[in-house]
């Protein structure tokens, strides 16, 4: 499948019970042949209106966290998240919706290529990673998938509401950046 066909997929996907109570399936937002690849967790309220990743409250301060590193929003930068559909009353995701969803963002990882990702809270980097580890310990150190450098961080959800941890952010920042830099891949 190709990016437009994928995004045609998720939008009428009705792999999961999710697409029931969803406004619109938010596919990702950005450079198809990015160097960089955010990955979030799911949809919110906002991202569900506007069919937008990281477009609310998280997402403001996730622009600032790139403007940080000199990145912009849409400029060798893509945006994904593991759920395509909002989860009710933004609740976790459950095993099964992320088993149904994660196809697409794999083959979105296939097609953009990207050339460092930086998963953001527990649920994108336990999905891409396929391991129960806790953030704490996943954080701080170079992973890969399939082949492409990894960053585990904390989500900027999180952020909002623990704003001392912003220092490590940026060392996790600082992090993807050198393995960019590395060109390790
Ligand atoms: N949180 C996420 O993980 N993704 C979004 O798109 C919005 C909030």
């Amino acid at each position: 499948m190709d990016m437009e066909t994928l995004r045609q997929a998720v939008a009428s996907c009705h792999r999961c019970p999710l697409h029931e109570t969803r406004t619109q399936g938010v596919f990702g937002v950005g450079d198809r042949e990015a160097d960089w690849l955010i990955v979030g967790e799911a949809p919110g309220a906002e991202e569900d209106r506007l069919g937008e990743p990281f477009v609310g409250q998280a997402g403001k301060l996730l622009d600032a966290m790139l403007a940080a590193i000199g990145l912009t929003r849409g400029t060798n930068l893509y945006i994904a998240n593991v759920l395509k559909s909002r989860p009710p009353g933004n609740r976790d995701p459950k095993p099964d919706e992320v088993a149904a969803c994660i196809p697409y963002l794999e083959r979105q990882i296939d097609l953009i290529q990207p050339r460092i990702i930086l998963a953001m809270g527990r649920f994108a980097a336990q999905s891409l990673l396929l391991t129960g580890d806790s953030i704490s310990r996943l954080r701080g150190t170079a992973h890969r998938y399939r082949n492409v450098p990894l960053v585990v961080t904390y989500h900027p959800a999180y952020l909002l509401r623990n704003p001392a941890d912003k220092a490590k952010v940026w060392d996790d920042l600082c992090l993807a950046k050198s393995l960019l830099k590395l060109d390790i891949s």
